[in-house]
């Protein structure tokens, strides 16, 4: 019998903060957000600087820091611009994302295979600050390869592409995705790195993913916090912990470690 590590979850509050620039406003504040989700369970939070500052803004930030005694995962593009404010912060985690103006969300991951050199040398300075440094790339072998090059220890796999088939019935793409999610989280375990998932992640798909063993966290916003519409942030936390705990649970078939 193989007992699972508990599966660490990570509360991404972007869209709090979406809602209250809709408006130009205080409220919602993304602060008392993660103030939340810490009492609800969280293990860490997440929040994405964008260039265009479109959700969470610089000040965001620092309120996050004061209020959560738990980490914060600091997303990213890779910009000298973030690269300082991270120096400055020195968050527990930073995670590079790609980023382009015109998209709606983090459409893909990272072009690892074609940046290795710039990233490698782009996230140093962070990993000598003591930042724990992910990178967040599609499930491909190719980037998974390459991110081989580049030096950090924790690889975030998107799992976008097997939620969004999953969610509009499309059984084939769904299973040839989840199938390249797990077969990469194995190879990127193999290859000695800390494995995380993120990105559409709902009640409906959370447990297969929960259920990967090489997987240790998972990242999830966008449906929580509209889940928290409905039935409160927190009891939208609390189901979807519950959900993560009974995937391992069933994966391991005793309780979780
Ligand atoms: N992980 C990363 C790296 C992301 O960019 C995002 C979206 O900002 C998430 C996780 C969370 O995705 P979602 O909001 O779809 O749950």
């Amino acid at each position: 019998m193989n007992t699972l590590s508990r599966l660490r979850l990570g509360i991404n509050i972007d869209h709090v903060a979406t809602v209250r620039n809709a408006r130009g406003g205080d409220t919602p504040d993304p602060a008392r957000a993660a103030k939340l989700a810490q009492a609800a369970g969280a293990d860490g939070i997440t929040a994405h600087l964008r260039e265009d500052r479109r959700h969470i803004t610089d000040s965001d930030i620092e309120a996050i820091l004061d209020v959560i005694d738990i980490p914060l995962n600091f997303e990213m593009a890779a910009t000298d611009e973030m690269q300082q404010i991270a120096l400055r912060h020195k968050p527990h985690a930073v995670c590079i994302v790609p980023e382009k103006r015109e998209e709606r969300t983090t459409e893909g991951g990272l072009e690892v295979a074609r940046e290795a050199n710039r990233i490698a040398h782009f996230i140093a300075p962070l990993k000598d600050a003591g930042c724990r440094v992910s990178i967040f790339i599609a499930a491909e072998r190719r980037q998974i390869e390459a991110a081989a090059q580049i030096g950090a220890p924790v690889v975030e796999l998107h799992a976008g592409a097997y939620c969004d088939a999953l969610a509009e019935g499309r059984v084939e793409d769904r299973d040839r995705e989840f199938a390249k999610l797990k077969d990469m989280a194995t190879l990127a375990l193999d290859l000695g790195w800390e494995v995380q998932a993120g990105h559409g992640i709902t009640f409906d798909s959370v447990k297969p993913i929960a259920a990967l063993p090489e997987v240790m966290e998972l990242n999830i916003g966008h449906f929580l916090i509209g889940e928290a519409i409905f039935s409160g942030l927190d009891s939208s936390i609390r189901r979807m912990r519950a959900l993560m705990d009974e995937a391992r649970q069933e994966a391991s078939g005793v309780s979780v470690a």
